[in-house]
């Protein structure tokens, strides 16, 4: 189709240009137009039939939090990837992810659907994401713009935040991801500071477009528009989804003068930019995976995402890695999760997969050659007795609970850290029969464990792991495979150790006065004991860290090297992690800040290197006096390790800027 003049359209059909034709489709202006589809996201394709109006079988792919437990920035690229090649095949033009919202809530029922509590990590695993989407020539839409961070009466509940919290949390993972310029934002449904976002002019074109520098499109969430005239003159350009009413209202305004032809035409424009990109990328549309490889690519997402919690007295492996010897004779498995385990939480990103997953226990016993036996709870006049001589007559009990989509998903929050009550007496029961006990946790999000977690051997998080995650799991169990996830977000020990924005809402506005001390920066700050800290993760292998460097390149251009040792003899993958800490400085900051990891295969007893680049956003704050980031001078230091709680390498170096950028300090 050739480009289309905006000066072709009349003023009706501009003003239709900006709502959608229907629930997933932009205007085609009679023929004049393409048409775009626009699909959801972000954990596979979740796409309507227009025909039959049921979705369409699709990978489910392990939900955005597992993902983001492999810390792994090239897997998040075949990820969404892997995704787009079901956008070509099914003719969608836009994927409405990734979801970068901040998990400031352990309650928050989409937190399966995000990435971090930590915006550096948020950001880099969005950048990547919006790369492997857009390198296909599918357009990215990159959601939910902002403050969005809690389910709970989200679409009218006002997230009041200051501006230094908002720049350095919740919008950080956004401004990141204008690096790979994805198409497409999202506003989110949320007032901020008592505007909604679909009508925040400042955050959508003073903070996004201006200071972001974002060229693209930005479109409503769903029926988050509350009167489209406010929203255009907010700069935001595409309403959806269709609604009867906005042409009129749009003609109505330009006829009563509070609209020019100018400012619908600038919205406009962006409408027909967005055709034009998604026409003249065309070409990059080439599938690289068959329905089996991204089946393949679910099963190793969820293999590096799962994270092994706890792991006393190395009950796991079931086999041993060095000589393949059987460490059990027998395992009793419980719970329905192990025939077909949640894949992910409810609401818009559930995909439907035709994927007939294969239950735990055969896999397990087929991979380690040890006996197995299964049984489901009932939940009605269970016999326990039969449970607990299972339990009794094997070596290990494996016990698989979680939420179901009634309890994390889309529109709510949970009401609770702690599994039901029923799965807790589960555990507990079936653990004081069990010579040994492994819990496998398939949540969204931090999990409460006091009342067990002292109770059980193992603990393996496997989140909602998709598709795939039984064929992950037996091979993770077995020793096949090792773990190599480690936790994009801190478990606090009790709900009452978050912060207390995680317990009381007044049901009107959600007050950050938690200001920049989301997550570990919360955690720390207070001196808090946590359960599983942010970057935990255990291995079969064994890891030191040895001999930190760093090399100047410039004021803030910095090389930070370590070395990394895997002291035992078993291969493995090591997350290392770089945090910044300001030693002093005239306004509070966090105790530490992730500012950089990596990821590295290591062989028995080898030795890496590992290099990691600082930069000018790696010790900068968001001055408000300023407006802008602002870096201090003086002593900084830059801790290194597996953890945020275990970080034995340190280094100090000092950040001298010209006076000429700096303010009086004494
Ligand atoms: C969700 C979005 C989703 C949209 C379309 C909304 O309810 O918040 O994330 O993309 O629906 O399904």
């Amino acid at each position: 189709m050739e480009k289309i003049d905006i000066k072709k359209l009349s003023l009706e059909e501009k003003a239709l240009l900006l709502t959608g034709a229907d629930i997933w489709r932009t205007y085609g202006a009679n023929g004049k137009l393409k048409q775009l589809f626009l699909a959801d996201g972000p954990q596979g394709l979740r796409m309507i039939d227009t025909e039959t109006n049921k979705p369409f079988n699709a990978t489910a792919l392990p939900a955005c939090h597992v993902l983001a437990n492999t810390w792994n920035k090239d897997m998040a690229y075949e990820y969404s990837s892997a995704i787009a090649d079901e956008c070509i095949l099914h003719n969608a033009d836009v994927l409405l992810g990734p979801g970068v919202n901040i998990k400031r809530n352990p309650l928050c029922g989409r937190n399966f659907e995000y990435f971090s509590e930590d915006p550096f990590l948020s950001g880099e695993l969005g950048k990547a994401y919006v790369k492997g989407v857009q390198d296909k020539g599918i357009g990215a839409c990159v959601k939910h713009y902002c403050a969005n961070n809690n389910e709970y009466d989200r679409c009218y509940q006002s997230s009041e935040v200051d501006n230094r919290t908002l720049h350095e949390i919740y919008l950080r993972p956004f401004e990141m991801c204008m690096e790979e310029k994805p198409w497409s934002i999202m506003c989110s449904y949320n007032p901020i500071n008592g505007i909604y976002a679909s009508e925040n002019r400042k955050l959508l074109n003073d903070v996004l477009r201006k200071e972001f520098g974002f060229d693209g499109l930005i479109m409503s969430d769903w029926g988050a528009v509350h009167n489209p005239l406010y929203a255009v003159k907010a700069t935001l350009d595409l309403c959806m989804p269709h609604h009867k009413d906005y042409q009129d209202i749009l003609l109505k305004a330009v006829e009563d003068g509070k609209l020019t032809e100018k400012e619908i035409d600038e919205r406009v424009q962006k409408v027909l930019d967005l055709i034009e990109k998604s026409e003249s990328n065309y070409s990059k549309r080439k599938i690289s995976y068959t329905d089996e490889q991204r089946h393949e690519k679910a099963v190793e997402v969820a293999k590096e995402g799962v994270v092994l919690l706890k792991n006393d007295g190395d009950i796991l492996p079931f086999v041993n890695v060095s000589d393949g010897a059987k460490k059990y004779s027998k395992i009793f498995f419980y719970g329905a999760n192990v025939k077909k385990p949640f894949t992910s939480g409810g609401g818009s990103g559930k995909v439907e997969t035709a994927y007939e997953q294969k239950p735990l226990d055969e896999l397990v016993k087929n991979l380690s050659g040890i006996e197995t036996v299964f049984m489901e709870e009932s939940r009605f006049e269970p016999c326990w007795r039969a449970v607990f001589k299972q339990a009794y007559d094997s070596d290990v009990s494996v016990i698989a609970m979680g939420d179901d989509t009634n309890v994390e998903g889309e529109g709510f929050n949970r009401y609770t850290m702690r599994l039901s009550n029923e799965q807790e007496d589960i555990i507990l029961n079936i653990a004081r029969h069990s010579e040994k006990t492994i819990v496998i946790l398939y949540t969204g999000s931090a999990v409460d464990m006091s009342a067990w977690i002292d109770c059980v051997d193992a603990v393996v998080f496997a989140g909602y792991s998709g598709e795939g995650a039984n064929e992950a799991l037996s091979n993770l169990l077995c020793g096949k495979s090792n773990f190599s996830g480690k936790l994009a977000e801190t478990f606090p020990i009790t709900l009452q150790d978050a912060f207390k924005g995680g317990r009381t809402f007044d049901g009107e506005t959600d007050l950050y006065d938690d200001g920049i001390f989301v997550g570990y920066r919360y955690y720390d700050y207070e001196n808090k004991e946590v359960l599983f800290p942010f970057g935990h993760g255990l291995s079969y292998a064994q890891f030191e860290y040895s001999n930190i460097r760093i090399v100047k390149n410039s004021e803030y251009d910095y090389e930070v090297l370590y070395d990394i040792t895997n002291i035992s003899n078993v291969a493995g993958k090591e997350i290392s992690q770089v945090y910044v800490k300001d030693v002093s400085s005239m306004v509070r900051r966090p105790k530490k800040e992730l500012k950089g990891f990596s990821k590295d295969y290591l062989e028995p007893n080898e030795t890496k290197t590992i290099s990691v680049k600082l930069d000018f956003s790696s010790f900068a704050y968001y001055n408000v006096s300023l407006d802008k980031w602002y870096i201090e001078n003086g002593a900084f230091e830059v801790l290194v390790g597996g953890s945020s709680r275990n970080l034995p390498l340190k280094a100090k170096l000092n950040v001298q800027l010209p006076q000429d950028c700096q303010y009086s300090d004494g």
